[in-house]
């Protein structure tokens, strides 16, 4: 598989007057095209700032970001969808849907066409006349993946995007983003911090430690390929792998840190259930 993603040794620190913090460290992993690949890991501990740096907001400290085999900032082939929609109430869907177009000076009327496909395709037809709080909040959640998908990028990063919604609402919301990122063959990260999500929607899910924050393990999904989240849940397998990535979520890192170089200077990782 071609990977689309490539972290090389990443480490990040943010500087500010009185301090310097580490928060990546010595970061490696990649994500292959078509793939959806899940971060969790606790608050804090680092998940928005690898989106930041795959989206190329941000550069690294030290160690390599590729995307697409180039650096993301001179590509931007990366698309975001965030836990609030931000849909603008006063313009209608459509009029949001082309925003990022018009801000990316891209062509309106290819963009509104695509538009216009996306919105049929995913039972959302008619829609564009309307304002968005005329829509449930799973519709609002697709209308805001629409506006991504019209912009034609190659990466989509999906922050915490469904912690918003209800657990009703959520269920659904899971399924149709599910689809639409498939159906469209998409390379797509997806942070969050419920398991049970996670597990639904991904080809695999990386653990994440804080402070500073790196990969404990990366648990292989892919006995559930092309199986959508709702038929994922009542599965014996998914508690299988729910339990794995809980027991490595809570296991001790045991780590001394070489804060001069933030990089590891012993590594013992144990798989033992102790709490942090
Ligand atoms: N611009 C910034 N300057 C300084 N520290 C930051 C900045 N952005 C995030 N942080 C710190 O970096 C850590 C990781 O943040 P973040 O990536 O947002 O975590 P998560 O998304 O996992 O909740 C946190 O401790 C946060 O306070
Ligand atoms: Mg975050």
């Amino acid at each position: 598989m071609e990977e689309l993603i490539t972290f090389d040794k990443v480490c990040l620190t943010y500087h500010t007057k009185e301090s310097e913090t580490p928060v990546l460290a010595d970061m490696s992993f990649s994500v292959g095209r078509g793939e959806l690949m899940g971060l969790v890991g606790p608050s804090g501990c680092g998940k928005t700032t690898v989106l930041s740096l795959i989206s190329g907001i941000i550069r690294p400290t030290s160690g390599k970001v590729l995307t697409g085999g180039m650096a993301p900032e001179k590509c931007d082939i990366s698309g975001y969808m965030l836990q609030k929609d931000e849909l603008l109430p006063w313009r209608t869907n459509m009029a949001n849907i082309l925003l990022g177009a018009e801000l990316k000076k891209r062509d309106k009327a290819a963009a509104r066409q695509k538009a216009l496909e996306l919105l049929e395709k995913y039972d959302l037809k008619g829609v564009e006349k309307h304002y968005p709080d005329q829509l449930s909040g799973g519709m609002r959640q697709r209308v805001a993946l629409i506006r991504t998908l019209v912009l034609a990028p190659q990466i989509i990063l999906l922050d915490e995007p469904f912690s918003a919604l209800d657990f009703q609402t959520r269920l659904q919301v899971v399924n149709d983003v599910y689809t639409m990122l498939k159906t469209e063959k998409m390379t797509a990260v997806f942070v969050t911090h419920d398991i049970n999500e996670a597990i639904s929607m991904c080809d695999r899910v990386a653990v994440l430690s804080s402070k500073p924050c790196h990969i404990k393990e990366i648990v292989d999904i892919s006995v559930f390929k092309g199986i959508p989240p709702a038929e994922r849940r009542i599965s014996g397998e998914f508690v299988r792998l729910y339990d794995k990535i809980l027991t490595s979520m809570q296991s001790r890192t045991e780590q001394t840190w070489n804060t001069q170089k933030n990089t590891p200077a012993t590594s013992n990782g144990s798989a033992g259930k102790n709490l942090q």
